[in-house]
């Protein structure tokens, strides 16, 4: 959820570190923080709410630094959003500083212990406990902070990555990791450490992921990654294969409106490279054998919001191409039901960021129930990716924006590409009708630009709608995770009540809710191959007209048995009928997202949420 950044190197470490914050504030908005070291002395930085607080502060009561710093953008999970609860925390000598990402879940009896011992808390956060605890065994372990990092995080119980400096050592920082991300910049006479590499790729491309139960000691000329025991460890390292331009917002007033507009793009990327020079599909980092995938008999896709949404996509043309049962759960309900799962069982874990943390555990405990596991992930070198048997990447690039939008797109690709390749290696499609999809799919990026290119009316509407006090959404078949999409979207966004459901429970009680002028979106299925779904769904739509609902109707073009039941149409471009979401779900993400500017919201950087949501 937090955003961290630590820097150790001659460039003037303030700016380095506040620069890094500036890319990572999408994980978390609501305090920022940093340390430095000025003439030997710790000084510290804290402001409640965005950086541009912090930045103010700073230019107010400006400081030089030495070459190490830290920084660190909050979500806040333990104690409200203040200034004192803004981190980086320290002890009560100001020798030590700490920043963290995670909660630690004996933090209470930590801090009964250490307050026996005298220690005086400031802050209603558990991350004050690691100051104290660190400045504890830093007198135990000759001022070693390694040591005293690895010997502290042995008795933390819960998700953190923690990063820390001491005054004593000026040109040291020391970051340790668990269940929550960590990588490393390896620079030219310079390190970083960041929660995401998107902190630190103006400077450097070179990057280690660490792994669990970690802990790395960075200084300008030297990285020394060890485990809590102090044991040298083997790490994966890595080129990160974009640059500081592709975080940009390249022009737009919002990296939301860059990254609607980047999805024809992304969508081909997450195509690029899938198909052999036999036509055969190939998918390279599955790291799942045929004879693994034949072996399979139910399918269990678990995932979060908008990941989940794909999910449930995922599953209509999953049993219909590849006839395996399967699944959907949101991650967090998961784990906690007793879900019946074997080796027979393959679940497909869908996540953006590769961090969620309810996605994440959902994943280990398929894992320890012998079930494979196969994650769908943006993210590189991430958590989720890391701990799954096989994983298939999306190409979308780096989505700086919270509400999901091109990585939405990239996961259906992803999804539909999974159950192409099951029904490849089970045999149960023949190779020409998988291709003939895959060139529907190539077809895609098109499409969905085509309907770029027309929605200046659904930014009209929207604008229009500022005043509603609700907005429903209605779908059949694959049109139902698209309506739950689009109504997520409003929610999150504009911070308006929103609510989808399925086009055929109306008439089983929401269609009480159906009131004069009351705006309701109707996203019509295709009429070729699901022509039954769409008549219905036209009666729906005479339903809610006939009780004075305003109808704004998502069809493709030239459905002409839709307009005159249609107060607002919204066309798009006839595609085949499970692959619709791709087109359908655009206008959604457009109207959402200028409702919400239209209401003078900040759509990258929505209130209460955080990109990455790294607590359960
Ligand atoms: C969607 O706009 C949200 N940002 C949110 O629902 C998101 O999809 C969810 O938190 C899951 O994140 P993940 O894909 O990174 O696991």
């Amino acid at each position: 959820m937090c955003g961290i950044v630590g820097y150790v190197g001659p460039q003037p470490a303030l700016e380095v570190v506040v620069d890094g914050l500036a890319r990572l504030e999408y994980r978390g908005y609501d305090s920022a923080g940093i340390a430095v070291l000025t003439d030997g002395r710790l000084a510290t930085e804290k402001r409640a709410g965005k950086l541009a607080n912090l930045r103010a502060a700073l230019e107010h009561n400006p400081r030089t630094a030495d070459g190490i710093g830290i920084g660190h953008t909050r979500w806040a999970t333990h104690g409200a959003p203040t200034d004192t609860n803004a981190h980086p925390h320290v002890d009560n000598d100001n020798r030590v500083a700490v920043i963290h990402n995670g909660i630690i879940e004996n933090f209470a009896s930590l801090r009964l212990e250490l307050e026996e011992r005298g220690c005086k808390f400031t802050s209603e956060t558990d991350t004050e406990v690691a100051a104290h605890l660190l400045a504890e065994e830093l007198k135990q372990q000759d001022g070693d902070l390694a040591a005293a990092m690895r010997s502290v995080c042995r008795r933390l119980e819960g998700a953190f990555t923690l990063v820390a400096m001491f005054a004593n050592d000026p040109e040291l920082v020391v970051a340790a990791r668990r269940n929550s991300p960590l990588v490393v910049g390896r620079g030219q006479g310079e390190n970083f450490l960041a929660s995401d590499v998107a902190a630190f790729i103006a400077h450097t491309r070179d990057a280690i992921e660490l792994g669990q139960d970690q802990v790395v000691e960075l200084r300008a000329d030297s990285v020394t990654i060890t485990d809590y025991d102090g044991r040298p460890v083997k790490v994966r390292e890595y080129h990160v294969d974009w640059d500081a331009s592709a975080a940009e917002k390249g022009g737009y007033e919002y990296f939301m409106l860059k990254e609607i507009v980047e999805q024809p793009q992304a969508v081909a990327d997450t195509l690029l490279g899938r198909v052999a020079v036999d036509g055969t599909l190939t998918l390279d980092e599955m790291r799942l054998a045929p004879s693994e995938l034949r072996d399979i008999e139910k399918i269990v896709i678990i995932a979060c919001g908008t990941s989940y949404h794909a999910g449930l996509i995922a599953k209509y043309a999953i049993e219909h191409w590849c006839r395996v049962p399967c699944e959907v759960e949101v991650a967090s309900e998961f784990r906690y039901r007793d879900p019946i799962l074997n080796r027979q069982t393959l679940v497909i874990a869908i996540s953006q960021s590769g961090e969620s943390m309810d996605t994440l555990m959902a994943v280990r405990y398929a894992r320890e129930q012998r079930a494979r596991v196969l994650a769908i992930c943006n993210v590189n070198g991430s958590t989720i990716p890391r701990e799954s048997d096989g994983v298939l990447y999306t190409h979308a690039g780096p989505e700086v924006g919270v509400a999901a939008t091109k990585t939405f797109l990239t996961q259906l690709v992803a999804c539909y590409l999974v159950g192409l390749y099951l029904a490849q290696v089970r045999t149960v499609k023949f190779g020409d009708e998988i291709n003939a999809v895959i060139e529907q799919l190539a077809n895609m990026p098109e499409q969905v630009k085509k309907v770029l290119s027309t929605v200046d009316p659904v930014r009209e509407l929207a604008r229009s709608l500022g005043e509603a006090d609700t907005v429903l959404f209605l779908g059949r078949h694959v049109g139902y995770p698209v309506a739950l999409e689009g109504a997520l979207k409003l929610k999150e966004l504009a911070y308006m009540h929103a609510e989808a459901f399925a086009a055929g429970e109306l008439k089983h009680g929401p269609i009480a809710l159906i009131e004069n002028g009351l705006p309701v979106v109707v996203v019509v299925p295709s009429r070729e191959g699901r022509g039954v779904l769409h008549d219905k769904i036209v009666s729906n739509i005479q339903e809610i007209r006939a009780r004075g609902a305003r109808t704004i109707v998502i069809a493709e073009e030239g459905d002409e048995t839709v307009r005159p039941f249609a107060d607002e149409l919204i066309e798009i471009p006839a595609v085949p009928t499970l692959l619709q979401p791709i087109v359908s779900t655009v206008p959604l993400q457009v109207f959402a997202c200028e409702l919400a500017l239209a209401k003078g919201n900040d759509v990258d950087q929505p209130r209460n949420l955080a990109k990455s949501v790294t607590v359960e």
